[in-house]
Order: structure tokens, then sequence, then C-alpha cells
């Protein structure tokens, strides 16, 4: 197998690392604790059959699947040899909770507050079955549960169950995953064509990235076609955001445009770098034109787009920044989790809702810990002293929020914190041979 051919070997990588999920969506986590190797190999026989490839993106099933994932700790469980095991990267084999300071999981974050078993070395596996609706994921859900159902020495251990809200929105109440990078060989379009597509390398193992280089592992198969997963159960303060809206609205920036800015979209999805003074919800639901924006040009200085605000720190484009945005680009799968909290309620019903943060990509290091510890928990890159991320940065008491505007900026002073880390965990997701191969089967 060559490592430079522009094409990548679809059928042999995990439907979930490649397709946006659907949209409206349901979703199940399950997590799995391997006690026995040989009941570790036949689980992962049994995966390797009811994962989907990502190959055939348009046959009618295509919408609906079964991903599976491993944590250090599971690879070592299915007796993966020292070598191999030293092959992956540094911060996938230091598990997500060991790396708590530099996220900023800290304070409630910390993982002695997380949520069990996030964050423990008995999370293994992970498996996910994604669909449209509850009907189609039951039926992935059943494939999902018979590769272990019934099996001693692998146990379910906890369960996360997800599903579009009924505004199609996420909890705070913005229209999400619109933004996603091109892949060079994928075959599926990217959303901003001002954006070139990137080298499959940084997103799958095994291919040339960015930066010229393979990453490769020991055996080469076992990495190949793999990539790295981040999953973050993340909290959203829903009620504290809208009541921190009302209190900070004026008449020069009401509720929805103060919501905006931190955002760098209104709710509707619409980008302010395209409608800076007024929502423009046909454009938020137009995937031709809701993405198909640059800052730097017209907007060098923020005055549409905040340089503090999500989208910008998360995907700075062609605005000027200390570094490289293309070597810190992402794919996200998020899906909701928790009741809608109705409109217009301001007060906490006590209910936990927030977001299952999933990220996909080749290299931990450069692109989900240096977003995470430098771009939502930081804002030096853009010029913005330590002010953090207004939506979902560790915001510390007494950190503050820029919106530059003619003729004086506008500073929001203490923000509070909204997102809080309920755990979460770092994954492989082999290509479907490496699995054959952790099945003991291929050699
Ligand atoms: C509860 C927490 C979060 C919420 C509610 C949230 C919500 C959103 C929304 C509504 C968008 C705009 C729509 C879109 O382009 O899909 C967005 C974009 C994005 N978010 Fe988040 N997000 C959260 C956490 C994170 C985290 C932890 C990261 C990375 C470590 C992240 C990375 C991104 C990226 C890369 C984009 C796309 C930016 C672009 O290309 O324009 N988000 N997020």
């Amino acid at each position: 197998m060559s490592t430079t051919v522009p094409g990548l070997e679809l059928d042999d990588i995990q439907s979930g690392v490649l397709r946006p999920r659907p949209a409206p969506y349901a979703a199940t986590y399950i997590a799995l604790r391997i006690d026995d190797l040989k009941a570790g190999q036949q689980l992962m026989q049994n995966v390797a059959k009811v994962v989907t490839s990502a190959a055939n993106p348009s046959s009618p099933t295509a919408d609906t699947w079964v991903s599976v994932a491993l944590t250090y700790q599971g690879l070592k469980a299915l007796g993966v040899p020292a070598k191999s095991l030293e092959s992956f990267s540094w911060e996938f084999r230091q598990g997500m909770a060991a790396r708590a300071k530099d996220l900023g999981d800290v304070g409630e974050s910390s993982p002695e507050n997380w949520e069990k078993p996030l964050g423990s070395p008995e999370f293994h596996v992970i498996l996910v079955a994604v669909s449209p609706d509850a009907q189609s994921l039951e039926a992935a859900l059943a494939r999902a549960r018979k590769t272990y159902e019934g099996m001693t020495g692998v146990v379910a251990i906890w369960r996360q169950d997800c599903h579009a809200l009924p505004n199609e929105k996420e909890p705070f109440g913005f229209k999400d995953g619109i933004s996603h990078p091109a892949i060079e060989g994928s075959g599926i379009p990217g959303t901003n064509p001002k954006e070139r597509p990137l080298k499959a390398g940084e997103f799958v193992l095994g291919y040339t990235d960015e930066m010229g280089g393979v990453q490769k592992t020991e055996p080469e198969f076992l990495g190949r076609n793999g990539t790295y997963i981040v999953f973050r159960k993340l909290h959203q303060r829903v009620a504290d955001f809208r009541k921190y809206l009302k209190a900070n609205a004026t008449s020069e920036m009401d509720e929805e445009l103060l919501a905006a800015k931190m955002m760098g979209r209104w709710r509707s999805g619409a980008p302010l770098a395209l409608c800076p003074l007024h929502d423009n919800p046909e454009l938020g639901v137009d995937s031709k034109r809701n993405n198909d924006f640059l800052f730097q040009q017209d907007d060098a200085a923020g005055f549409k787009t905040p340089g503090g605000s999500h989208i910008r720190r998360m995907n700075p484009r062609d605005a000027e920044i200390a570094g490289v945005a293309r070597i810190h680009r992402m794919i996200r799968r998020g899906t909701a989790y928790g009741p809608l909290l109705p409109e217009g309620v301001l007060d906490d019903d006590g209910a936990d809702r927030g977001l299952i943060f999933a990220f996909v990509g080749a290299h931990l290091g450069r692109q989900f810990e240096f977003v995470q510890s430098q771009w939502i928990n930081d804002g030096i890159f853009f010029g913005g002293n330590n002010d953090k991320d207004p939506l979902v940065g560790a915001t510390q008491p007494g950190e503050s929020f820029s919106v530059p505007r003619r003729p004086v900026r506008r500073r929001l002073q203490g923000m509070p914190r909204f997102v809080v880390t309920r755990g979460g965990e770092y994954g492989f997701m082999p290509g479907i041979r490496a699995l054959r191969w952790l099945a003991g089967l291929e050699a």
C-alpha cells in the first residue's frame, strides 16, 4: 500500500470518520470494559462485521452506522504489544484525564468531579450508533449490542443517549454542524469554497499531512486508515446563558446581536461576516452560502466578527494570527444530550443538558489540544490578552470578552462560565483491517 496516493482507502476507513452525521440525528454511545483477552478479541471480531466503511456514501443505509474506538487502556486490554502501544501518540497514551490541567479541566470540570466511569482506566471500548431517527437507531443499536451481549469478559459500563433537539439547534439555541473542512480524496464536498481541501493525513493515519509527514504505527497497518477521536461530555448552563444575554443587552446591542457576537453567527446559523447587522435566517440554512467567507480582507479588526468569538477562534481562516490556522483544523461530530430548556425559561430546571463534543483528527496534540488550550482558553494568538472563548472557555472570575466597535470597543466584564466538562476520553478509531488484526485474525 503506497502512502502517497491521493485517493483514500474508503472501504477500510470507518464511516464515522469522514461522513458528517445526519441531520436530524439520534445517537447512542456505549462504553465497554474488557476483562478477558479472548472475549475482547471476540468482541473485535464481531464489531469488525457491523462497522460500516466510508465507501458508498450514497447507499440507502449510509446515514445509519456503528463506529468503534478504543482507548489506550483498551488496546492494552487487547494484548497489543508494548512496541505497538508506544507507537501511538503521546497524548493518546496519557489519556484525557491526565491532560486535564492543559485542557482547562480544573475546578468543577476537573476529573475528580467527572461522571463515572469517564476518565477511569476501565473505559476500554466505545461503540457509537448514529442514525437520522429513533427507529433506525434502534436497528443500529441492536446490531451494536449483539457484538457483546451474553459474553462473559466484556461488560457494558456506560451509556449516553443523544438526539437532535426539537428545534434542531444545540442547547444554547445556535444552529450547529455547519462548517467542516474538505479532505483530499474523500469525495465529500467541503463547506467553505474559499478553503483549499486539507491533506488526508490531517485526519487519517498513514497518509501525507499538511506538514509533509505521514503518521505511522508499529505495525504500520494497525494505524493506517484509523484516526484519533476525542469525546467530551460538556454540560451547558443554558439558563445562565439566557440570563446573561438579558442582563447585558443594550439598546445598541440586543440579546440576539450579543449572542451572535459571542458565537460569530446568529442563532439561525447566518454568519456575522456576511450579515453583520441583522439576522438572515434564509442564509443561515443555505449550505451553499452560510460558510462561504473569510475574515482578513474586509474585517481584519473584527468589527463584524469579533476575534474572540467562538467561530473565529476555532477557525481563524485567513485572519492574521500567531501561527498557521490550517494545521489546527478538525472534524466535529457534536450531538446534544438532555432535554430542551423550553424557550423563554430563565431558571435552571436542574436537568443535565449539553453537548457530546466529538473530534476526529490525526493529531491530538496540534489539533484538539492546541485549539482547546490556546484558542479556547487563551486569547494571545489574536491579540486578545487572557480572554477566553466567551461561550465554551474555562472562564475564571474577572475575565472579559471584547466586542470591537466604533468609536470604542465594548468590553463585557465578569464573564460567567457557561460550559462545564463532565468527562471525556481519547480514543483511536481503527481501520477495518486493523480491527480484524486486533481480533487476532490477521497477522
Ligand atoms: C458546549 C460546547 C460547544 C458548543 C455549544 C459549540 C457550538 C458551536 C456552534 C453553534 C458552531 C457554529 C456552527 C458550525 O460551524 O457548526 C461551532 C463551530 C465550531 N466549533 Fe464549537 N461548540 C462547542 C465546543 C467546541 C469545542 C470544545 C471545540 C474545539 C475544541 C469547538 C470547535 C468548533 C469548530 C472548529 C467550529 C467551526 C468553526 C468554523 O469553521 O467556522 N467547539 N461550535
